[in-house]
């Protein structure tokens, strides 16, 4: 009897088993339309709608029989997808943002950058130092090194630094101890994308590469709160308690040192998605002085810098990965954006006898290169010497218009061209080893070998002539014109120092040079003769001669266009002077009635 009540009980609870689902769920009947998945539940059943359309539509409701239609005007901005929801029978959507951006229509772009050394502040005195602050955010660079975030806790400083391309977690102490914590395997100076987490502070510090580029997501549709930002950055001393983000340069770090050259360099790139214990951490609107919030820009541009051509004056443009550049600068043009321009030394003014000395404070080799830009009209004059305590060995200076190099008193160097036609051209000296060669406006002029020569520290370079009057006067004397963008190499020799700041030798006297290129006022003399006009040029003058005259000065009389011979002669012109010719008469009788008359050169006479 009791064994047959056991079996009776299991074929009843089998029985029970089978009809269990169909009587109490609803699912038998198939409730589920377009596509929707049935799940049984303790009294009833659920529909889970597919999330494929059907026919350009999803349904939703209990039976997944209700057109959806919260979407049928997108209502996600900047590429959010939109996700149609019944919400209490209400049609309604929901946005999933793309990286970058957040807010119910992902109207709000969480990304911004550094493009010079800057910081975001954020006080963190209300938590818990014990407590590990939990970072997420999205970074971009193609800049191998730079600071990205510091915590400080006391005086343990936890920073991530990009080094080498590589993310790094380091600890540093305000004595000055620094440890590398962790260092993730990955290159990530790309210029992509890419998602980290970190933990800072606690017992345990450390970061995480979550994904790079594109594979990244997130869950956008949780509630996103704002960080609150601190109201003012504390002076450097009684920071116990903060965080930075950004192109953190040295300023606030007091765990290092504070000369300057191990301050970790500052982070030039994008951030986005920047998280602090599930707070989004925005860039505030905030007073221009503000110290919470320094050089952050909205957005991310791509944009290469030398699109906007900033290089000036020829000035060739590279680009040096993020949003950087540098400028080639043209000869004599220097500056960032080659705006500068050498400062042009006149030498002779109003035939003063001027000269500049320069010291030399290096060794600058085996090879060297002297190159300026001169203008002169003169053809004779003292260049520059290069001397030290025993021996001019580099002279340079002017011989009928051409350049003449002599090395070591000895080997002797001359153009081919003549410079002196009152242009500016650049002269290149090039003295590499055993050879020695002249270049004038970048063309070869000439090459000799030479017994090498080796300019030493407290060498002296002589610009434009010699201390002694009669030491000069042995080059066919002072220099007059203007010398620009003088160097030795690539370090320069400035008779007034420009603002950018470059690497120049000493200059130490400076006789009688002025700055600029001025010209001499040289119709003052009055060098027009004959009624001649005088318009003045760079160190030089032009005579506008009346119709009669000639030459530079208008010194030539053109005496037989005034018809002064008898109408049965001919005036022929004679070199100060005309003479009246009879071509009848014979040669013997010639004699007897020419009639010559000469005029002094610097006769006067008025012209009709
Ligand atoms: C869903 O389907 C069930 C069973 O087929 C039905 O009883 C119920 O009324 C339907 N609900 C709606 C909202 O259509
Ligand atoms: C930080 O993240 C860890 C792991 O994701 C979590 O366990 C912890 O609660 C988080 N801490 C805070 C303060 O959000
Ligand atoms: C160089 O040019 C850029 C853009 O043309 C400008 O923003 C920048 O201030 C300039 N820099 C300097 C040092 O002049
Ligand atoms: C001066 O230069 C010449 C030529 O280079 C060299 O022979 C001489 O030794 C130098 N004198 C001193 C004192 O350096």
């Amino acid at each position: 009897m009791l064994r047959f009540n056991m079996r009776a009980w299991i074929l009843l609870l089998l029985f029970a088993g089978t009809f269990y689902s169909e009587d109490i769920s609803g699912c038998e009947q198939q409730p589920c339309q377009n596509g929707g998945v049935c799940e049984s539940h303790s009294g009833g059943f659920q529909c889970l709608c597919s999330q494929q359309s059907r026919n350009g539509r999803l349904y939703g409701g209990a039976n997944c029989t209700v057109p959806l239609s919260g979407c049928d005007e997108n209502q996600c901005e900047n590429g959010g997808i939109c996700s149609p929801l019944l919400v209490n029978d209400q049609q309604t959507y929901t946005c999933i943002c793309p990286p970058g951006y957040t807010g119910p229509k992902c109207q709000i772009s969480t990304t911004f950058s550094f493009e010079s050394q800057g910081y975001m502040y954020m006080d963190t005195k209300q938590l818990d130092p014990e407590t590990p602050l939990n970072v997420t955010f999205s970074f971009r660079t193609e800049n191998p090194t730079g600071t990205l975030f510091q915590r400080r806790v006391d005086d343990l400083l936890l920073t991530i630094e990009l080094i080498d391309g590589h993310l790094c977690l380091l600890n540093l102490r305000d004595q000055g101890t620094s440890t590398l914590v962790q260092e993730l395997p990955q290159y990530l100076s790309n210029n992509k994308w890419h998602t980290v987490e970190a933990s800072l502070g606690g017992v345990v510090s450390l970061i995480r590469l979550l994904c790079s580029e594109r594979s990244c997501t997130r869950d956008y549709s949780v509630e996103i709160q704002l960080m609150d930002q601190a109201a003012h950055l504390p002076e450097p001393g009684a920071l116990r308690q903060s965080l930075f983000v950004g192109a953190i340069g040295g300023k606030w770090v007091s765990g290092r040192a504070q000369d300057g050259a191990d301050h970790p360099p500052a982070f030039l790139g994008c951030f986005r998605d920047v998280f602090v214990d599930s707070h989004l951490v925005l860039p505030a609107e905030v007073p221009k002085d503000s110290n919470i919030q320094v050089n952050i820009i909205a957005g991310c541009s791509d944009k290469d810098k030398c699109e906007d051509n900033p290089c000036q004056n020829r000035g060739r443009c590279v680009s040096q990965g993020w949003r950087r550049y540098v400028c080639k600068c043209h000869r004599p043009y220097e500056g960032h954006n080659c705006t500068e321009e050498y400062i042009t030394a006149r030498f002779g003014n109003k035939d003063l006898e001027s000269y500049a000395m320069f010291s030399i404070d290096n060794d600058p080799g085996d090879s060297v290169v002297i190159t300026m830009f001169i203008r002169t009209r003169q053809s004779s004059g003292l260049l520059l010497i290069l001397a030290n305590t025993t021996s001019q060995y580099l002279r340079l200076w002017l011989v009928e218009g051409r350049v003449k190099v002599q090395v070591n008193n000895y080997e002797n160097l001359v153009g081919r061209n003549t410079v002196s036609n009152g242009h500016f051209q650049l002269l290149t000296v090039k003295l590499e080893g055993t050879a020695a060669t002249l270049f004038q406006s970048a063309q070869i002029q000439n090459s000799i070998a030479i017994r090498r020569v080796q300019i030493h520290p407290g060498d002296l370079v002589y610009v434009g002539g010699l201390p002694d009057l009669r030491a000069s006067a042995s080059f066919g004397g002072y220099f007059k014109g203007c010398i620009q963008d003088l160097r030795i190499n690539s370090k320069r020799l400035q008779f007034y120092p420009v603002s950018t700041p470059v690497e120049s030798y000493n200059l130490e006297k400076l006789e009688a040079v002025a700055q600029g290129c001025s010209s001499d006022n040289t119709c003052a003399a009055n060098p027009c003769l004959n009624g001649g006009e005088c318009y003045s040029m760079w160190d030089d003058f032009i005579c506008s001669c009346p119709s009669n005259t000639a030459g530079k000065r208008c010194e030539e009389v053109k005496w037989c266009e005034l018809s002064p011979c008898p109408a049965t002669a001919i005036c022929q012109p004679l070199s100060q002077g005309f003479e009246c010719k009879y071509p009848f008469l014979k040669d013997l009788l010639l004699q007897h009635y020419c009639l010559k008359i000469h005029v002094p050169l610097q006769a006067r006479i008025s012209i009709p």
